[in-house]
């Protein structure tokens, strides 16, 4: 079985994900590329999907092919229906099938309510939600087509949803992706409920504060960085890495029982700080 804990020889982490194919979107930058790195590393191959910054995403390809697996770029607007159906198409024609759709790519146009545009409302859902429900419909047909490969993986097919602490932490100034990753949450257990009689894993992962692209300003300085570690219990921003192992783990076989989750990896941001002291 993949990930046996008993297998000897190669360590247990260039393993777990042995021979399975995996596509993580928004991969050239923050969660994505550290994400799709830790895939590789675990043995998968890997595509990188990305909509801008090209260069960037060749580099994170070469960085996985360093581990002797099989990647490729991938450019792809999420939320553009005939994109996600080539990009699964192209996987599925070069590397035979597709084991671990990653829907992870995401971004914010924050405002207050009251001047928030239209634009930035859709935009928004459109990348955050409909992009995973687009990512993860592609997927999904490609794991009930090919069903059980038990010398892969004892499941179909695992689809990861990247979720955020805002999928249940409300955040004035920030309506149209609080939505989204909330949307992402019923989303994610309504689909896991309707595949998992196909063996097919839906599952989340929903960081707190990670040193990423998408929100520097709360972190890259002294004064702002020690305001949020008052919103984390465990007193670190996280690193894109916490993230990405949280992904190996919840698409190997030693979580095969999970279904339907969300495991939230934010050193307790979902523990209301706030009542630590008061209430
Ligand atoms: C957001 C970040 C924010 C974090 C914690 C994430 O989902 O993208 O901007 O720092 O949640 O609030």
């Amino acid at each position: 079985m993949a990930g046996s804990v008993e297998e000897s020889g190669t360590p247990l982490i260039a393993r777990l994900l042995r021979g399975q194919k995996a596509l993580v979107t928004g991969a050239n930058s923050g969660i994505g590329k550290a994400t799709a790195i830790a895939l590789g590393r675990a043995g998968a191959d890997v595509v990188v999907n990305y909509v801008v910054g090209a260069d960037e995403a060749e580099k994170v390809v070469e960085q996985i092919r360093g581990f002797g697996v099989n990647a490729y770029a991938h450019e792809a607007d999420v939320s553009d229906e005939d994109q996600v159906v080539d990009m699964v198409a192209r996987i599925v024609r070069e590397f035979g099938t597709i084991d671990i759709m990653v829907a992870n790519a995401g971004l914010q146009r924050d405002s207050a309510l009251v001047d928030m545009t239209l634009a930035q409302w859709q935009k928004v859902i459109d990348v955050n939600l409909t992009g995973q429900f687009l990512c993860a419909r592609e997927a999904a047909k490609e794991f009930m087509r090919r069903g059980v490969v038990p010398e892969v993986s004892r499941s179909a097919g695992k689809i990861v949803c990247m979720s955020s602490v805002h999928q249940i932490v409300p955040w004035a100034g920030h309506v149209n992706y609080a939505s989204s990753k909330g949307g992402v949450g019923m989303m994610m257990q309504t689909l896991a409920q309707e595949l998992a009689p196909h063996h097919i894993r839906v599952n989340a992962v929903g960081p707190g504060a990670i040193r990423t692209p998408i929100n520097t300003a709360a972190w890259d300085t002294p004064d702002a960085e020690a305001e949020l570690l008052k919103l984390i219990p465990y007193r670190r921003v996280g690193d894109p890495e916490d993230i990405a192992n949280a992904v190996v783990a919840i698409t190997s076989d030693l979580l095969d029982y999970v279904v339907g989750t969300t495991l939230y990896v934010d050193g307790g941001m979902t523990l209301f700080p706030g009542f630590a002291t008061g209430g």
